[in-house]
């Protein structure tokens, strides 16, 4: 049995269906990433995987189970534009996390407990570059630095998906490199899988190990919301061969 199975999964809002007849399978560990136009269904799709929609139709499994339509601790997520909470310091927000969950069952964290959600938190603030930076507010920090803290506040979580909408698109091009250093060792350390929708396919081709393309291949001119979009592509890119023969088809892609 698969990790992650989705079975003929539609979406629509009233009358307008965005995605139709998805059938995918994934295994834990994998990296796919998400390309495809403006408004064909990406974030809708994360946001099923995220619990925050459910299908119209069909059903997404996660480990055998039918997917809780509620956020669960299994599912981090970094938005492009993501809230933290504003009047935290970098450090409680990451904290918090945690604390929420210690809340909920023990009641707010003090003593050795809080110590050890400091320290966990240090260590992922460390990680994503925000050391000098712990004591800030989000309101003093960097388009690059909030999402840089997002993404440990996911990550304190210890998810085993993570899924990411255009999590890099802000940030410039320096800070981006890092940025994929970043999540590849976190990806590669923690076992996660990460579904990643982003615009640039450079950075969906070396970051992912699988490439999905979604795209709307019916068309009715006198009704344009009813069809959705499918994954017309589905390309290993394990390899260096494997990114190749995704390249190709890509460029072909493109000349039609
Ligand atoms: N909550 C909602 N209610 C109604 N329609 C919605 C809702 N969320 C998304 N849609 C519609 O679903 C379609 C797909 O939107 P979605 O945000 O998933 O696209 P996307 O592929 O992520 O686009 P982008 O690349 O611009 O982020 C759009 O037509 C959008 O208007
Ligand atoms: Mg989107």
């Amino acid at each position: 049995m698969s990790f992650l199975t989705v079975e003929n999964v539609y979406k629509s809002y009233e009358n307008n269906l965005v995605l139709e007849r998805l059938n995918l399978t994934v295994e834990q560990g994998e990296f796919i990433s998400m390309v495809g136009a403006s408004g064909c269904g990406k974030s809708t799709f994360l946001n099923m995987l995220l619990g925050q929609e459910s299908p119209s139709k069909g059903k997404i499994t996660l480990e055998n189970k039918i997917l809780i339509q509620e956020p669960d601790e299994n599912r981090g997520i970094v938005f492009q534009k993501y809230s933290v909470f504003p009047h935290l310091t970098v450090l409680n927000n990451v904290m918090i996390a945690d604390e929420f969950t210690q809340a909920k069952w023990l009641g707010w964290s003090k003593g050795k407990t809080k110590k050890a959600i400091k320290h966990k938190a240090q260590n992922f603030i460390d990680a994503v570059g925000l050391t000098e930076a712990m004591n800030k507010y989000p309101h003093e920090l960097s388009g690059g630095m909030q999402q840089r803290l997002a993404i440990a506040q996911a990550l304190m979580k210890s998810p085993k998906i993570l899924l990411l909408d255009e999590p890099f698109g802000a940030l410039d091009p320096g800070i981006r490199a890092d940025m994929h250093k970043l999540i590849h060792d976190l990806w590669r350390k923690n076992n996660l899988t990460i579904f990643m929708v982003t615009h640039d396919i450079k950075e969906g081709f070396s970051l992912g190990s699988r490439l999905w393309v979604f795209d709307k291949v019916r068309h009715d001119p006198q009704a344009p919301n009813a069809y959705g979009a499918q994954i017309t592509f589905d390309l290993s890119l394990k390899t260096d061969d494997c990114k190749v023969n995704a390249k190709t088809t890509i460029n072909n892609m493109g000349q039609k």
